[in-house]
């Protein structure tokens, strides 16, 4: 028989509730290290393995998808899978994979050369979107009001190109954060450290260059709405957009009544995760016409505290369970069988 689950321990990562749900259920599993030499060997003869990766961390950027997606195309079952993970924190792949299955997503414009993107700017209505591929909390993600603002964006994506953070918006972010009570002092301080340092994580990706991202901008949203389809099953958070502003990720106001969310959003994301055969998908939207529009998605949220506050989940068929709900415990089953 085989032995049950390697799981990557990285405290504060999903790793920890696998790890109580594990000893809770008396799931045999065996604490791992991705990051060593003979990872594979270490979990030969395992059933599955779990490891939560993430976008800011080195060593995960560097080997987390080509470990995973080896193990995976040798036969193991693995968290999060191939088909869950090859566009996480890449919303240019995104693009084109929703535009396959046909989701109904916001338009999106990317190009590979300056000339396309310049003439499309010249006729195109603002205003716009613009992304980074990577980055999370809206951290990369500005309003382009004008053909002119685009055109600075459009040489600046084919010049010296963006670093992965902007170092003054994310103090602007933190400062904001902490005038609300949203952030502590130490939150503050960190961000004028990191005007001067980068995040290893920064100089590992580079810089962001070679083509550039433009969304239709969906306006009179002031919030968005989240929802997380797992094993089956949703859950879903209200983000309401910061003062001034027209985004709402990474803003910390969250809503989290059944009476934010409408069944049509609910459904569209169970759809969706359906098509894209995804072990977890998380989806943002925001609402267009009366429609809800897929804005971007990802495998992972933010551990616990961002999930905390959902009061009960949908099944498929959208009966909703009030309670307690166990979502890490639902990615350990789909792993485990
Ligand atoms: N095309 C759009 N039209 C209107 N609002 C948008 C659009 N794209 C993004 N937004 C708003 O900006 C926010 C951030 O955008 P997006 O989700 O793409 O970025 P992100 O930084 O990857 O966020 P996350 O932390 O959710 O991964 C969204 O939460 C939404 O409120
Ligand atoms: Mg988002």
């Amino acid at each position: 028989m085989k032995k049950k689950l390697a799981i990557h321990h990285r405290p504060g990562s999903f790793s920890d509730q696998w790890i109580d749900y594990c000893e809770q259920q008396d799931i045999s599993y065996k604490i791992v290290n991705c990051y060593e030499n003979d990872i594979i060997d270490q979990v030969k003869g395992y059933r599955g393995l779990m490891w939560h990766i993430s976008h800011i961390l080195p060593q995960d950027i560097l080997i987390g998808k080509q470990v995973m997606f080896a193990l995976e195309q040798a036969g193991m079952q693995t968290f999060p899978n191939f088909k869950t993970m090859w566009h996480f924190d890449d919303k240019v792949g995104q693009k084109y994979l929703l535009e396959a299955i046909d989701a109904p997503f916001i338009d999106t414009y990317v190009f590979f050369n300056k000339k396309d993107a310049l003439e499309w700017a010249n006729k195109t209505e603002f205003p716009k979107v613009f992304k980074l591929r990577g980055g999370s909390g809206s951290g990369n993600v500005k309003l382009v009001r004008s053909n002119k603002d685009a055109r600075k964006l459009i040489r600046k994506a084919f010049g010296k190109g963006f670093k992965q953070r902007d170092a003054y918006s994310d103090i602007r972010e933190r400062i904001r954060k902490y005038r609300k009570g949203l952030g502590d002092l130490k939150l503050l301080t960190g961000g004028f450290y990191r005007l001067f340092k980068n995040h290893d994580y920064e100089d590992v990706k580079g810089i962001e260059k070679g083509y550039v991202y433009f969304q239709d901008f969906i306006p009179g949203n002031n919030y968005d709405i989240r929802v997380i389809v797992i094993d089956d099953k949703a859950f879903a958070i209200k983000r309401m957009v910061r003062e001034n502003d027209f985004r709402a990720s990474g803003s910390g106001m969250l809503h989290y009544g059944k009476e934010n969310f409408d069944n049509k959003i609910i459904n569209v994301a169970f759809e969706t995760s359906k098509k894209l055969q995804t072990q977890s998908f998380a989806v943002d939207f925001v609402i267009h016409n009366g429609k809800p529009l897929v804005v971007e998605m990802s495998y992972g949220f933010p551990n616990k505290n961002f999930i905390e506050g959902c009061i009960g989940y949908w099944d498929e068929d959208l009966n909703f369970y009030e309670g307690d709900f166990n979502p890490y415990g639902w990615m350990v089953n789909q792993v485990i069988g």
